[in-house]
């Protein structure tokens, strides 16, 4: 039975009576566009769930069985989510009938917490302004794969070599727009080494929001077809069904025809999988995102030129370690190479599998070990987003390491405006530096540590 659908809808239209006390009323808007009761629909469903977890407490163990874990908080279980999460029939803010007035507004809606995290959750992928303070120890709170939008909120100032550099938040990431959420920064005319507008970049440019790309059993992906049965991005999703149902595409990303602002996508989305809880600190485990195949393709949609042997000359991808692997291996931190594969892997510079094997992905996804297996000479792909993440990070490139300075660790330090490894700080204080590598404790590298271009090439 396809479980994560049960949490949303039970929850929506069988369980809408009252949840402690309070009462349920249907997800959707007032006519002044807010949700009926001022929340984002995000917390609205949250609460929806404890209230149903609460009432199906007391309700027969078979009920159980259907497990709370997976229920907790569907909303797009894969394919399309419920129209009045994103659209409003007679009260809409935007063209499309979208309930805020954008479509990236539409998103951050329940994507990012209109009361405020305080620390990483679930599906939360963005940070309210009024929570960062770039330079004064205030930085994005999400931990997820893709990162933190919030970062391009992060604007540093510092003066080197006797140069004032001004970083813009910008190049942290991709600029989406989601003008409610206060992203309305345009970076650059196209994307880098291609010719997608930025001024049109938002959400729906790489996510398809109706959720139609649907993987079969024998690994095709088409728009229509079976119906789809929940999400295919987890290592604990129920695999599609031969002549039965299908499942979503890894995160609902775009696939072969999704045509956007003059660019079409002429392969599939990219094969992954990676743990449910994978919005999590990195300062004891690390989360694993197993990446299968077909990143680089997929992101060159934008980018031709960029890091593919077309044009110009750039580092590789989609290309064997071959002789790297030994080195991902022994490295350990600048100055020790004493690792084995058996522990080498590090979540701040992944590899794809290479591989469209859904079997051996969900084996290597992970999110609750600290030491964890890495790269095989057979296997094991250099992509872009070995050096990149996919939304944005805490340094310019939306680069997941620092790059332009020489230590990323000095004297045992991260650098800090606020602590004796200044000179390397790059206007950040000691906590924006440990947020941006997901909170692992700088004892996880060398006390003169070097930019981990080094853990595939060992320069240091
Ligand atoms: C996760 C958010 C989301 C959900 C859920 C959603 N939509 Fe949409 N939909 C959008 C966005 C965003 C657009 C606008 C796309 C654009 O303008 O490029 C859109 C556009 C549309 C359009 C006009 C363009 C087109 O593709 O034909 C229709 C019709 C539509 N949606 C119907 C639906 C129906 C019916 C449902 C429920 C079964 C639904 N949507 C659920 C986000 C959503
Ligand atoms: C009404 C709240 C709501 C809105 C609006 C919403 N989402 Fe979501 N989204 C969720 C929840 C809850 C989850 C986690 C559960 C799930 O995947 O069903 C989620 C998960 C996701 C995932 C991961 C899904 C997977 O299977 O891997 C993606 C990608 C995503 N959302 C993108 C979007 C985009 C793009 C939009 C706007 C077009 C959007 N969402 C609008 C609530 C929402
Ligand atoms: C440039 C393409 C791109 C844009 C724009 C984009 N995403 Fe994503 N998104 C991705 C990719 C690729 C992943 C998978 C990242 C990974 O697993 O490393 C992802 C992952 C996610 C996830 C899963 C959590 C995570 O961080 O891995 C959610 C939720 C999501 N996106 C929602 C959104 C929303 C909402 C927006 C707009 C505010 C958005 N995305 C804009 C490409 C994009
Ligand atoms: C739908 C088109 C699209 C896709 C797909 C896309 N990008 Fe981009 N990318 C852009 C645009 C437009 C810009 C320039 C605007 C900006 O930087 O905000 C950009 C900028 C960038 C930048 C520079 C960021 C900065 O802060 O200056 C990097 C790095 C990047 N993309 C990497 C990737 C990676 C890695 C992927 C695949 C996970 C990807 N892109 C997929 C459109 C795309
Ligand atoms: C080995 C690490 C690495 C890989 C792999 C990689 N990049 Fe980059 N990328 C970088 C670094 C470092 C920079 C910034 C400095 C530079 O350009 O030398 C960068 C810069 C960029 C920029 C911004 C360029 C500009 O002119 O503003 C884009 C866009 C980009 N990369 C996209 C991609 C895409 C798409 C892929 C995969 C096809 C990819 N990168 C793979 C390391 C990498
Ligand atoms: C995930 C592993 C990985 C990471 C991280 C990585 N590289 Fe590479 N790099 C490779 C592979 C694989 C090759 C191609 C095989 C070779 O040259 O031995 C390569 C080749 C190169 C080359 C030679 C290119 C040529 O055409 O001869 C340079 C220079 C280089 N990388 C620089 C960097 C820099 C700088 C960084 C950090 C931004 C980086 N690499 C990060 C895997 C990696």
């Amino acid at each position: 039975m396809p479980t994560e659908r049960c949490g949303s809808f039970s929850a929506k239209f069988d369980h809408n009576s009252s949840v402690q006390g309070k009462p349920i009323a249907r997800w959707g808007h007032k006519a002044d566009g807010s949700l009926r009761d001022g929340r984002a629909a995000g917390e609205y469903m949250e609460d929806t769930m404890k209230g149903l977890k609460w009432s199906m407490a007391v309700m027969t163990a078979a009920l159980l069985v259907v497990g709370f874990g997976s229920m907790a908080f569907a909303f797009h279980s894969g394919g399309v989510a419920q129209c009045e999460g994103c659209h409003s029939m007679h009260s809409a803010q935007s063209g499309a009938l979208l309930t805020k007035s954008d479509i990236g507004s539409t998103c951050l809606n329940c994507h990012e917490n209109a009361e405020g995290d305080t620390e990483p959750t679930r599906y939360h992928i963005s940070t309210r302004t009024q929570d960062l303070d770039a330079g004064n120890g205030k930085a994005p709170i999400q931990r997820s794969p893709g990162g933190d939008f919030g970062w391009l909120k992060m604007s540093y100032t510092y003066v080197t070599h006797g140069d004032t550099i001004n970083e813009a938040g910008a190049s942290h990431g991709h600029n989406i727009l989601a003008a409610d959420n206060g992203y309305t920064e345009i970076d650059g005319a196209t994307a880098p080494g291609g010719t997608f507008p930025s001024a049109q970049l938002t959400c729906t440019s790489c996510h398809d929001m109706h959720g139609q790309y649907r993987r079969f059993a024998d690994g095709t992906i088409k728009t229509t077809g079976l119906p789809i049965a929940n999400s295919g991005s987890y290592n604990d999703s129920a695999d599609p069904i031969s002549g039965s149902t299908a499942v979503g595409v890894f995160r609902l990303l775009a696939g072969k025809g999704w045509t956007q602002d003059g660019i079409q996508f002429v392969v599939d989305p990219p094969a992954a999988v990676v743990n449910k809880n994978y919005n999590k600190s990195e300062d004891v485990l690390q989360v694993r995102d197993a990446y299968g195949k077909g990143m680089a393709e997929w992101c060159s949609t934008c980018h031709p030129d960029m890091h593919t042997n077309s044009g110009r000359l750039t580092h590789p991808v989609s290309q064997n370690l071959a002789s790297l692997t030994a080195t991902y291996n022994s490295y350990v931190k600048s100055g020790d190479m004493t690792g084995s594969q058996l522990t080498s892997f590090n979540s701040l510079v992944p590899y794809e599998e290479d591989t469209l094997n859904y079997a051996t992905l969900k084996s290597i996804a992970s999110n609750n070990a600290k030491q964890q297996p890495g790269p095989t000479v057979t296997t094991s792909d250099v992509m872009c987003l070995s050096c990149h993440r996919a939304h944005a990070s805490g340094w310019p490139d939306m680069l997941r390491f620092e790059y332009q300075s020489e230590f990323m660790v000095y004297n045992g330090l991260y650098p800090g405006i606020d602590n004796a490894a200044a000179g390397y700080a790059m206007g950040r204080t000691e906590a924006e530096t440990k947020a941006a590598y997901y909170d692992r404790p700088v004892s996880d590298f060398s006390i003169y540590q070097r930019v981990l271009c080094n853990k595939c090439h060992a320069k240091d």
